[in-house]
């Protein structure tokens, strides 16, 4: 089958890569780019477990065609956020609220909590519900994950 070139910035870098027509933006980043945080899980854009930012906004990676992605894309996945000061301070919130279980959904929900947190410092209890009412996990720990994010929106405000 045909394969489409594609260039767009991965993790603060200009990459390319050839690309089938139904390849999705989550084989894209974990086959060839050896980036396997995010997770497939359903591959219908209902479990949250490949959650991505693009231009700054948290997506369903397994629903974005690769083709699809143009120059000024910028994708970033958790392996780019890994020194930010900000996801260590999450990934410290679930840890410490005991908010992962087998682990497979917490990609998905630290990238969805840190665009949360990113765009809110202070969310409510229903704004964080909200944020992640897309992502599930399917060892049904949403309490301690929801005490998590509360955690690390407290961490972060003390921080400052
Ligand atoms: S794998 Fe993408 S939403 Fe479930
Ligand atoms: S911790 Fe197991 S799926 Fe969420």
């Amino acid at each position: 089958m045909a394969q489409i070139k594609i260039s767009f910035v991965l993790n603060g870098n200009r990459v390319e890569a050839s690309v089938s027509p139904e390849m999705t933006l989550l084989e894209l980043i974990r086959r060839d780019f050896r980036l396997t945080a995010a997770k497939e899980g359903c591959g219908k854009g209902e479990c949250g477990a490949c959650t991505v930012l693009m231009n700054n906004e948290p997506v369903n990676s397994c629903l974005k065609l690769a083709a699809s992605l143009v120059e000024s894309d910028e994708v970033i996945t958790i392996e780019g956020l890994d020194k930010d000061g900000l996801m260590q301070t999450v990934q410290q919130a679930f840890i410490n609220e005991g908010a992962v279980q087998c682990g497979f959904c917490i990609p998905g929900m630290t990238m969805t909590s840190y665009h949360l947190l990113k765009t809110n410092s202070a969310p409510t209890e229903h704004d964080i519900k909200q944020a992640l009412s897309g992502n599930i996990c399917r060892c049904t720990g949403y309490r301690k994950i929801e005490a998590a994010v509360k955690k690390a929106a407290e961490d972060r405000r003390n921080k400052k």
